[in-house]
């Protein structure tokens, strides 16, 4: 049973050791400050400047065709703040209406002193296959769009770009007919000078990354939206010889229900960046993180429910926590808010009605840290809509906007992370309340 026209709370998960702090739980609701929405930053990578996190991607809230390409940034992985758009959805040409403009990846240019960013450039039938460029002084400033091709006359789709030690910066691009293709960039990075390789397997959403003198290629087969068991290969120069495709996740998981899009370095960690693309609603596509663990010349990925982040250790899994039900007799429900059935969630019952035009309330009491931090809190919630809902949401006092993206997974509940400073001890209180009137919404 989805719950319809309303938002219903299960409950919540907190995972609190004594390193308890913030997590990144993939597959779940991310709410940008600045938007107070569900992330737009699909098919997306990240650079980070002066110890700033960016992450580019694609905004899909209005479907497939362009609306723009987003930027957002972090100091920690987890709380993401809009800045704003780096191209914008204008009245003709490539950003055009009814465009696609897919997976854009930025990197800078030492001679230069440019950001350059490279993106699949369609038309609506992806009949075009040509990549697009466009530069900008800023990362996350506005860019100007110098315009689009076919690299060296060979079709283009799905695309990454890699920089080398060396400041050679180089294409990845899919070539439907041919295969995948690392094109050398020239000096400026606006255009390809000639190919270094090619795979004759047909491999797509390319991402790369260099460990120890070993080039890591990642990417997908080719399934549409649907994922599959991702793939990758190595080798020691660019020019090959690259091993055979493996996976890098068990067969048969599908990459943990992912697909390749960017493989970030963080500290000690390797971070592998995936879409969860919900090809009926696409802005509802979460985002699919997890530690990836590159040795030798093999990778390995680890899945997790959430887990810790550091650019100073390896990545930990969440700690232990606590999970209190939304039913649970020592909550306080009010202004009609009302326990429901919910065959999914844990001890089968809900709370419902949050929100509304009687601003129905559900109140945590005695929630327990044992520390005083800030911490991500998993609300475990239901939305059967197909647009998000919302919440205002007090943590001891103060409040924010918590953003809940269609729950998809049939009876499961989804998550929402909430990152809030929790005190010591057993006296925090969290309230789930209405936004603006709606049911949550
Ligand atoms: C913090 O709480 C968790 C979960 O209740 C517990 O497992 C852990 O031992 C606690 N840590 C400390 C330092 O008290
Ligand atoms: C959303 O997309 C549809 C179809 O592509 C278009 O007609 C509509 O104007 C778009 N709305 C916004 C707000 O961009
Ligand atoms: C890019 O390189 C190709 C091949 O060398 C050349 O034909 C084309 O004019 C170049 N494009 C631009 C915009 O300089």
């Amino acid at each position: 049973m989805l719950l319809k026209n309303y938002l219903a709370a299960a409950g919540l998960a907190l995972m609190q050791g004594s390193l308890a702090s913030l997590q990144i739980v993939p597959g779940g609701s991310w709410t940008s400050a600045g938007t107070n929405q569900h992330v737009q930053a699909h098919g997306g990578g990240i650079v980070e400047v002066d110890s700033v996190y960016y992450w580019i991607g694609e905004n899909k809230l209005n479907g497939s065709a362009f609306q723009s390409v987003n930027c957002y940034s972090s100091t920690n992985l987890v709380e993401w703040t809009f800045v704003g758009e780096l191209l914008s959805l204008q009245s003709s040409g490539d950003l055009g209406p009814s465009r696609i403009v897919e997976r854009p990846k930025v990197i800078y240019n030492d001679a230069t002193s440019k950001w350059v960013m490279w993106m699949h450039i369609d038309s609506s039938s992806y009949g075009e296959a040509k990549t697009g460029v466009a530069t900008g002084s800023s990362i996350c400033g506005k860019y100007n769009y110098l315009g689009s091709f076919q690299p060296l006359g060979f079709q283009s789709r799905d695309m990454g770009l890699f920089k080398d030690d060396d400041g050679s910066a180089y294409l990845l691009s899919e070539d439907r007919p041919n295969g995948l293709r690392i094109d050398r960039l020239t000096d400026d990075y606006t255009n390809v000078t000639s190919n270094t390789y090619l795979w004759s397997e047909h491999i797509e959403a390319p991402a790369m990354y260099k460990k120890n003198g070993v080039y890591f290629m990642f990417g997908s087969q080719l399934t549409g939206w649907s994922t599959n068991d991702n793939k990758y290969s190595t080798a020691t120069s660019l020019s090959g010889p690259w091993s055979s495709w493996a996976n890098f996740a068990p067969t048969g998981t599908n990459t943990y229900n992912s697909q390749t899009t960017f493989i970030l370095g963080v500290g000690p960690n390797v971070m592998y960046m995936g879409d969860r693309w919900l090809s009926s609603n696409l802005m509802a596509s979460t985002y699919i993180w997890l530690p990836l663990t590159l040795s030798g010349r093999s990778a390995s990925l680890t899945n997790e429910d959430s887990w810790v982040i550091s650019t100073k250790q390896s990545w930990t899994p969440s700690p232990a926590g606590t999970t209190p039900e939304a039913e649970s007799s020592s909550n306080t429900l009010s202004n009609g808010a009302v326990t429901l059935t919910c065959s999914g969630c844990s001890g089968g019952k809900s709370v419902g009605y949050i929100g509304g035009s009687s601003s129905g309330t559900l109140q945590f009491k005695g929630i327990s840290s044992n520390a005083t931090t800030k911490t991500t809190v998993q609300v475990r919630y239901e939305n059967g809509d197909s647009s998000q809902r919302y919440a205002t949401v007090t943590v001891n006092g103060k409040s924010q906007v918590l953003a809940f993206i269609p729950s998809t997974n049939g009876n499961t509940p989804f998550s929402s992370s909430l990152n809030v400073e929790l005190n010591a001890g057993a006296s925090n209180v969290i309230t789930i309340g209405g936004y603006q009137g709606g049911w949550d919404e």
